[in-house]
């Protein structure tokens, strides 16, 4: 098989900020690429701009700009957004570039030449917002299905691409080739479309109406469509033709784009394509949209979520990993941040983390730092090894099908086995019957696993992974390979929490609300299993932080019937003098555990607000050892 592939993004329009749509498909293309790196592809990653039409004229005059300078400082925000997000693309294109120009009327020439495109008059529905004519039949209520606007009746002399001319062609090389359109919902929307007859394109405007596009080679008074324009930009960019890049890339190249350009690439593109002579793409890949409160999130509904705003906030992997893990490829996906820091608490915080924390804590605990050497693998073992084998090996398939969020999932599914192999194994109490060889066994698998995963998970979160990865003692990783560099012997790095565990953020109006309901359909628990818990006041004698630690504050306290030492995770939101004297509410009865080598007994209660803890209390002077009931 070929190992070469070219990903592409849709080049975005310049008439808006990029937003989490936009970071979405470019993400989702950096990852992809990255991981057919990892598995030893030759890989070409574009994105652009796309920089001309109606739409973009329009954003520069609102703004009082010349459209050029305008487009130079809108597409920058993009060309600047991307590596912020960790996205390393090969090329960015933008259609204003002299490059572009040169092959779009190359190709206008072509076709032109083959006598596929022709001038007569036109009058129809316009969308500004799609740049597109519409039919009466296709408007919904007399209106744009996607920009809910009502469409201008324009009347003008146009110049067509025979479209028309290759819908059979186009049939049959769908029904010829089951992926070229892919997931299948998105190839039998367009087979359905291909069962009325395809009207030719109007592929001008008049530079009388809208100055701001490519001229057209064989008509000076005319600009060409912005479509037309656009989608050559991913053969631009690599050089068409006779380019090396182009001969090297175009075979393998796998658009991605969402549902609301499906036609432009599901059809006008193949026949543009055929019309030029130039074979068609490999795979259209179509991914659904992220809505808020299910409506498609865009500039003109004005419900669009800044990307950077997230990535700053929680972290420009976890945001990586949320979106690729949160929709399903194909399917729409509704974003809410709430769901990102579910998903980061439990997939980051509370599984991926953790294990790197705890294999770490354990190797500089038990091994003094170093990676063990494995000695003797029992079953246990390889049952773990095996595992991600198999993962490995599912990579290809699970790419090739576009299963991103279960290649995310099964992923997780081996971070959360070596978990539980650690607490089946138990390296602590190996340690206690002083088992050393099967001590050094088990860290050994569970630091390699550890390692595997974050080689793994390296294409959706680079910086972290490499940070994790470091930890093991693993300096500069080869991104095309998976072999991470993991040996026993390395010096293991202690202190780091990759991804500290985040309380739900302050979330505003209705969010508010939904998260409140949901909380009081809590499951019920009996009378009885309420009477279980021993509730008590107590007096706060004496208070002291934890050395080293953040959280932890160690505290005296006053029972009445007895005194006793309880460790809280308070220190961030207390002072020691601010707690003594204090009354305070015990849980009595809780087992005793130890907290950095210090004994708690019992545990207080504190309410956690926004702001963080605040301690719970009575409202008058009762004495200390008052039951809670
Ligand atoms: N300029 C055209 C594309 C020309 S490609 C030859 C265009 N630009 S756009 O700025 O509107 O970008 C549309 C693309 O941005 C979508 O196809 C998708 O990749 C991404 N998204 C924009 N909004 C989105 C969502 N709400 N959800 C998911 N992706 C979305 O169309």
């Amino acid at each position: 098989m070929e190992k070469r592939i070219y990903l592409t993004t849709p080049i975005y329009y310049i008439n808006a900020r990029p937003h989490i749509g936009h970071a979405y498909t470019t993400i989702l293309c950096d990852v992809v690429r990255r991981f057919y790196r990892l598995l030893g592809f030759e890989t070409y990653f574009l994105t652009g701009t796309d920089e001309h039409g109606d739409k973009i004229l329009r954003a520069a005059k609102e703004n009082r700009r010349e459209p050029k300078e305008y487009a130079d400082e809108i597409s920058g925000l993009f060309y600047k957004l991307w590596p912020t997000l960790h996205i390393q693309s090969d090329d960015f294109i933008r259609t204003t570039e002299p490059r572009h120009k040169k092959v779009v009327q190359r190709i206008l020439q072509t076709i032109y030449d083959k006598g596929d495109i022709y001038h007569a008059r036109y009058g129809g529905y316009y969308c500004t917002g799609c740049e597109r004519f519409y039919t009466e039949k296709e408007l919904v209520d007399g209106k744009c299905p996607d920009h809910l606007k009502e469409p201008e009746w324009i009347e003008e002399e146009n110049y067509f691409f025979k479209m028309s001319a290759y819908q059979d062609w186009l049939i049959e090389y769908i029904n010829a080739h089951p992926d070229f359109i892919r997931p299948e919902r998105y190839k039998n929307e367009i087979l359905s479309f291909l069962k009325e007859p395809l009207k030719d394109l109007c592929i001008s405007r008049p530079k009388s109406r809208l100055p701001w596009g490519i001229t057209l080679p064989f008509d000076e008074e005319y600009v060409t469509y912005v479509w037309f324009d656009a989608l050559v930009n991913y053969i631009s960019s690599i050089e068409y033709p006779g380019g090396d890049l182009y001969e090297k890339f175009w075979h393998v190249v796998n658009h991605y784009i969402a549902k609301d350009i499906l036609k432009p690439h599901g059809i006008y593109w193949p026949c543009m394509l055929k019309a030029a002579g130039i074979p068609p793409f490999k795979h259209l890949n179509v991914h659904g949209w992220w809505s808020m409160d299910k409506r498609k999130m865009s500039k003109s509904l004005g419900n669009v979520v800044e990307p950077l705003d997230l990535a700053k906030k929680y972290g420009v992997d976890p945001f990586r990993y949320f979106l690729l893990k949160d929709m399903s490829f194909g399917l729409d996906a509704d974003f809410s941040e709430e769901n990102l820091v579910k998903r980061f608490n439990s997939d980051l915080a509370n599984d991926f983390g953790n294990l790197i924390k705890r294999v770490i804590d354990m190797i500089a605990k038990y091994c003094e730092g170093v990676i063990p050497e494995c000695e003797a693998p029992t079953e246990e073992d390889n049952a773990l090894t095996d595992s991600l084998e198999k993962l490995g090996k599912s990579v290809p398939s699970l790419l090739d099908n576009l299963k991103f969020n279960e290649l995310l999932e099964r992923i997780m599914k081996v971070i959360r086995a070596t978990n539980k192999y650690i607490n089946d194994q138990a390296p602590w109490t190996l340690n206690k019957l002083k088992n050393i060889p099967r001590l050094h066994t088990v860290l050994f698998t569970a630091a390699k696993t550890s390692a595997r995963c974050a080689k793994l998970l390296l294409p959706v979160m680079p910086e972290k992974c490499l940070e994790a990865l470091s930890l093991f003692g693993i300096g500069d990783q080869d991104e095309t390979t998976w072999e991470t560099g993991f040996s026993a012997g390395n010096k293991v790095i202690q202190g780091t929490t990759l991804f500290p565990k985040i309380s739900l953020p302050k979330l505003a109006g209705k969010k508010e609300e939904t998260m409140q309901e949901e909380s009081q359909t809590t499951e019920f628990i009996e009378y009885e299993d309420f009477t279980k818990v021993k509730l008590a006041t107590a007096k706060i004698l004496n208070a002291e932080r934890v050395p080293k630690t953040d959280k932890l504050m160690r505290l005296d306290i006053d029972l009445g019937f007895e005194k006793r030492q309880i460790v809280a995770g308070i220190a961030t939101d207390y002072t020691p003098s601010e707690l003594v004297g204090k009354s305070i509410v015990v849980v009595v009865n809780l087992k005793p555990r130890k907290l950095r080598g210090l004994e708690s007994r019992g545990m207080l209660l504190a309410a956690h607000g926004k702001e963080g803890f605040s301690l719970v209390s009575v409202d008058r002077d009762v004495e200390p050892g008052s039951s809670i009931s």
